[in-house]
């Protein structure tokens, strides 16, 4: 339980950026806030599960002004405390960048994950990058070394980009695209992410994704593919078309992991059929 004085109060009088904060995470189709901390006298609402996360009504999510937003976090005339040390991402300003992500990240705990890992692994690859691959989480070997896709499934990867890249006789190479996941510490035994963990994690991938606005994005696997759009089938149906997150054409695909398998080499081709029409796509 953090001292009084470690807390911020959200005051209705200060409400302008909170609304504007709010109205950032709305566009996003953010549903969820994290606020850190609710106290365990705020109300019969706060079991332990909800502790977390102040809930948005899909109906206020939907109102085009957002006092009402404001009035979530206040309902009931209830003050949220957020935790100063670990506040909510700030709205997306202009001059956002990569490494004030990772400054608002800090020693993240914002979600059960935070307890487990050993690295946060933020992303590798060139921040300016016209194409942007999106895992679902970092394994054992990111987990040590804090740099994405670096196991197995990580060399599968790099293959794939630079064979099919030159194969297509395009001057591509891993380096050139930029590569991270959708939560940024490793789930225990390689579990898939929990919804709400996605939901946390994913306000920083949002954030990188506009912070490098690339020309297109791989959704590496149903999970990524997931997070980033709303899906109504699986990955097998979703691959290999064109969808979009924003304004930026998505391509799911198969994660590469799935590839290792050797029953999968149908599924291995079709991947880097599906990567080719990227590659084309965003470099030719
Ligand atoms: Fe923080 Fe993301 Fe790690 Fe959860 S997975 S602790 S939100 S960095
Ligand atoms: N699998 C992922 O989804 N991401 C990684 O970084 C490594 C393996």
């Amino acid at each position: 339980m953090p001292e009084a004085s470690n807390l911020v109060m959200a005051p209705r009088i200060e409400s302008e950026a909170l609304k504007r904060r709010i109205e950032f995470y709305r566009d996003l189709g953010i549903k969820t806030l994290w606020t850190g901390h609710i106290p365990a006298d705020s109300g019969p609402s706060s079991s332990p599960q909800k502790q977390e996360t102040a809930p948005i009504p899909d109906s206020e999510i939907q109102s085009d002004v957002s006092a009402k937003a404001i009035d979530v976090v206040t309902q009931d005339q209830r003050i949220v405390p957020i935790q100063v040390n670990s506040p909510l991402p700030p709205m997306l300003p202009e001059d956002d960048n990569l490494q004030r992500i990772v400054q608002d990240m800090g020693d993240c705990t914002r979600c059960r994950l935070g307890r487990t890992r050993q690295r946060i692994v933020f992303g590798s690859g060139n921040p300016e990058a016209l194409l942007v691959f999106v895992g679902e989480g970092p394994g054992a070997d990111e987990d040590e070394q804090g740099l994405p896709f670096v196991g197995r499934a990580g060399q599968l990867l790099t293959q794939m980009i630079d064979n099919t890249a030159a194969k297509e006789g395009l001057p591509i190479r891993r380096p050139d695209v930029y590569i991270c996941n959708v939560v940024k510490c490793r789930p225990p035994d390689n579990r898939t992410p929990e919804a709400d963990e996605m939901e946390i994690c994913g306000q920083f991938l949002f954030r990188q994704l506009m912070v490098i606005r690339p020309k297109a994005i791989v959704a590496l696997g149903g999970t990524a593919a997931k997070a980033l759009l709303d899906l109504k089938t699986g990955i097998t149906k979703a691959r290999g078309q064109w969808y979009k997150w924003r304004d930026i054409p998505v391509m799911p695909t198969y994660h590469p992991s799935y590839l290792l398998r050797p029953y999968n080499q149908n599924a291995k081709r079709e991947c880097w059929e599906d990567l080719k029409k990227v590659l084309h796509f965003v470099y030719d």
